[in-house]
Protein backbone atom coordinates (compact mmCIF):
# COMPACT_ATOMS: atom_id res chain seq x y z
CA UNK A 1 0.00 0.00 0.00
CA UNK A 2 3.01 2.59 1.06
CA UNK A 3 4.71 2.27 -2.34
CA UNK A 4 7.05 5.55 -0.95
CA UNK A 5 8.00 3.68 2.21
CA UNK A 6 10.72 1.25 2.24
CA UNK A 7 12.13 4.07 -0.44
CA UNK A 8 12.00 7.00 2.18
CA UNK A 9 15.04 8.19 3.50
CA UNK A 10 14.30 11.22 5.46
CA UNK A 11 17.05 13.99 6.24
CA UNK A 12 18.82 11.84 8.89
CA UNK A 13 18.01 8.60 11.48
CA UNK A 14 19.19 8.23 14.79
CA UNK A 15 18.29 6.39 17.84
CA UNK A 16 16.83 8.81 20.31
CA UNK A 17 15.27 11.84 19.11
CA UNK A 18 16.54 15.01 18.90
CA UNK A 19 17.28 17.50 21.41
CA UNK A 20 14.17 20.24 21.30
CA UNK A 21 13.02 18.14 18.74
CA UNK A 22 8.95 18.38 17.52
CA UNK A 23 7.09 15.12 16.93
CA UNK A 24 5.47 15.10 13.59
CA UNK A 25 3.80 11.44 13.19
CA UNK A 26 4.30 7.95 12.59
CA UNK A 27 6.00 7.70 9.42
CA UNK A 28 3.85 5.20 7.51
CA UNK A 29 1.38 7.96 7.88
CA UNK A 30 3.18 10.91 6.81
CA UNK A 31 4.02 8.58 3.78
CA UNK A 32 0.05 8.15 3.05
CA UNK A 33 -0.95 11.48 4.03
CA UNK A 34 1.98 12.50 1.60
CA UNK A 35 1.76 16.27 3.43
CA UNK A 36 1.42 17.08 7.00
CA UNK A 37 1.25 20.08 8.41
CA UNK A 38 1.63 20.57 12.44
CA UNK A 39 1.61 23.44 15.01
CA UNK A 40 4.53 22.74 17.17
CA UNK A 41 6.09 24.79 19.45
CA UNK A 42 4.29 27.62 18.55
CA UNK A 43 5.60 27.25 14.47
CA UNK A 44 2.97 25.90 11.71
CA UNK A 45 5.29 23.50 10.18
CA UNK A 46 4.45 21.48 6.42
CA UNK A 47 6.02 17.70 6.58
CA UNK A 48 6.51 16.25 3.20
CA UNK A 49 7.36 13.04 1.48
CA UNK A 50 8.49 13.78 -1.98
CA UNK A 51 9.85 10.40 -4.24
CA UNK A 52 10.74 9.03 -1.05
CA UNK A 53 12.33 11.59 0.67
CA UNK A 54 10.87 13.78 4.31
CA UNK A 55 11.18 17.45 3.97
CA UNK A 56 9.92 20.01 6.67
CA UNK A 57 9.69 23.66 6.17
CA UNK A 58 7.61 26.71 7.54
CA UNK A 59 3.93 26.26 6.36
CA UNK A 60 2.99 29.71 4.88
CA UNK A 61 4.59 31.13 1.58
CA UNK A 62 7.31 33.68 2.39
CA UNK A 63 5.42 36.22 -0.44
CA UNK A 64 2.28 36.81 1.49
CA UNK A 65 1.88 33.65 3.45
CA UNK A 66 0.29 31.33 1.17
CA UNK A 67 -0.85 27.24 1.96
CA UNK A 68 2.66 25.39 0.81
CA UNK A 69 0.50 22.25 1.43
CA UNK A 70 -1.33 22.93 -1.34
CA UNK A 71 1.43 23.35 -3.54
CA UNK A 72 2.40 21.28 -6.50
CA UNK A 73 5.58 20.18 -6.76
CA UNK A 74 8.15 20.23 -9.67
CA UNK A 75 11.71 20.46 -10.94
CA UNK A 76 12.89 23.96 -12.33
CA UNK A 77 16.75 24.14 -12.87
CA UNK A 78 16.83 20.82 -11.66
CA UNK A 79 16.06 21.33 -8.48
CA UNK A 80 12.90 20.06 -6.93
CA UNK A 81 10.57 22.85 -5.50
CA UNK A 82 7.26 23.40 -3.98
CA UNK A 83 4.88 26.17 -6.28
CA UNK A 84 2.99 28.16 -4.13
CA UNK A 85 -0.64 27.63 -5.21
CA UNK A 86 -1.31 31.77 -4.94
CA UNK A 87 0.99 33.64 -7.02
CA UNK A 88 2.83 30.34 -7.97
CA UNK A 89 6.29 31.25 -6.41
CA UNK A 90 8.99 28.46 -6.65
CA UNK A 91 10.50 27.70 -3.41
CA UNK A 92 13.85 24.33 -3.31
CA UNK A 93 12.15 21.98 -0.95
CA UNK A 94 15.98 21.25 0.29
CA UNK A 95 17.25 24.72 0.79
CA UNK A 96 13.98 27.26 0.81
CA UNK A 97 15.24 29.46 -1.72
CA UNK A 98 13.30 31.34 -4.13
CA UNK A 99 13.91 30.93 -7.82
CA UNK A 100 12.77 32.77 -10.59
CA UNK A 101 13.29 33.50 -13.99
CA UNK A 102 15.51 36.27 -15.39
CA UNK A 103 15.68 37.37 -18.87
CA UNK A 104 19.11 39.42 -20.02
CA UNK A 105 17.66 42.01 -22.89
CA UNK A 106 20.81 42.86 -24.66
CA UNK A 107 21.17 39.24 -25.36
CA UNK A 108 20.21 37.54 -28.61
CA UNK A 109 17.81 36.22 -28.22
CA UNK A 110 16.58 36.96 -25.07
CA UNK A 111 17.15 33.82 -23.08
CA UNK A 112 15.30 33.47 -19.63
CA UNK A 113 17.34 31.68 -17.04
CA UNK A 114 16.97 30.82 -13.62
CA UNK A 115 18.49 32.70 -10.72
CA UNK A 116 18.14 32.39 -6.72
CA UNK A 117 16.58 35.22 -4.34
CA UNK A 118 18.63 33.23 -1.63
CA UNK A 119 16.81 31.70 1.47
CA UNK A 120 13.49 32.61 1.75
CA UNK A 121 11.30 30.05 3.52
CA UNK A 122 12.53 28.42 6.92
CA UNK A 123 13.45 24.73 5.90
CA UNK A 124 13.75 22.41 9.27
CA UNK A 125 15.59 19.71 10.28
CA UNK A 126 13.92 15.89 9.99
CA UNK A 127 14.51 12.75 12.06
CA UNK A 128 13.21 9.58 11.88
CA UNK A 129 13.56 7.54 15.14
CA UNK A 130 11.92 4.07 15.28
CA UNK A 131 9.57 4.64 12.29
CA UNK A 132 8.53 8.31 14.35
CA UNK A 133 8.90 11.32 12.59
CA UNK A 134 10.56 14.14 14.30
CA UNK A 135 11.45 17.93 13.18
CA UNK A 136 14.38 20.14 14.58
CA UNK A 137 14.06 23.70 13.84
CA UNK A 138 16.52 25.61 11.35
CA UNK A 139 17.37 28.15 14.38
CA UNK A 140 19.78 30.27 11.93
CA UNK A 141 19.37 33.45 13.57
CA UNK A 142 19.01 35.09 10.46
CA UNK A 143 15.67 36.34 10.02
CA UNK A 144 13.96 34.24 6.92
CA UNK A 145 11.17 35.79 5.10
CA UNK A 146 8.58 32.90 6.10
CA UNK A 147 9.20 34.02 10.17
CA UNK A 148 6.41 36.72 9.69
CA UNK A 149 3.91 34.49 9.21
CA UNK A 150 4.80 32.45 12.07
CA UNK A 151 4.08 35.29 14.18
CA UNK A 152 1.37 35.29 17.25
CA UNK A 153 0.16 38.52 15.47
CA UNK A 154 -0.25 37.13 12.10
CA UNK A 155 -1.93 34.57 13.70
CA UNK A 156 -4.67 36.44 15.23
CA UNK A 157 -5.29 38.56 12.16
CA UNK A 158 -5.49 35.13 9.96
CA UNK A 159 -8.08 33.99 12.53
CA UNK A 160 -9.74 37.46 12.73
CA UNK A 161 -10.76 36.94 9.05
CA UNK A 162 -11.44 33.63 8.78
CA UNK A 163 -15.29 34.07 9.92
CA UNK A 164 -15.29 36.98 7.41
CA UNK A 165 -14.21 34.42 4.74
CA UNK A 166 -16.47 31.66 6.19
CA UNK A 167 -19.64 34.36 5.60
CA UNK A 168 -18.37 35.27 2.31
CA UNK A 169 -18.06 31.59 1.00
CA UNK A 170 -21.23 30.74 2.81
CA UNK A 171 -22.46 34.03 0.88
CA UNK A 172 -21.45 32.64 -2.37
CA UNK A 173 -22.78 29.69 -2.13
CA UNK A 174 -26.08 29.91 -1.45
CA UNK A 175 -26.16 32.55 -4.18
CA UNK A 176 -25.49 29.56 -6.32
CA UNK A 177 -27.97 27.19 -5.04
S1 LIG B 1 1.69 33.80 -1.22
FE1 LIG B 1 2.95 32.34 -2.13
S2 LIG B 1 3.40 33.14 -4.04
FE2 LIG B 1 2.24 34.66 -3.11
Amino acid sequence: MFSEEEQTSPTSSSSSPPPSSHFIGRKEDVIQAKRVTKLVGGRDVLVLCHQGKLHAMDMRCYHTGGPLQEGDIEEFDGRMCIVCPWHKYKITLAEGEGLYQAVNPSATPPKPTWRSKGVKQRVHQVTEVNRDVYVTFNDSPDTIDSDFYQTERYRATMNKAQPKTKKLQEKVTSRKV
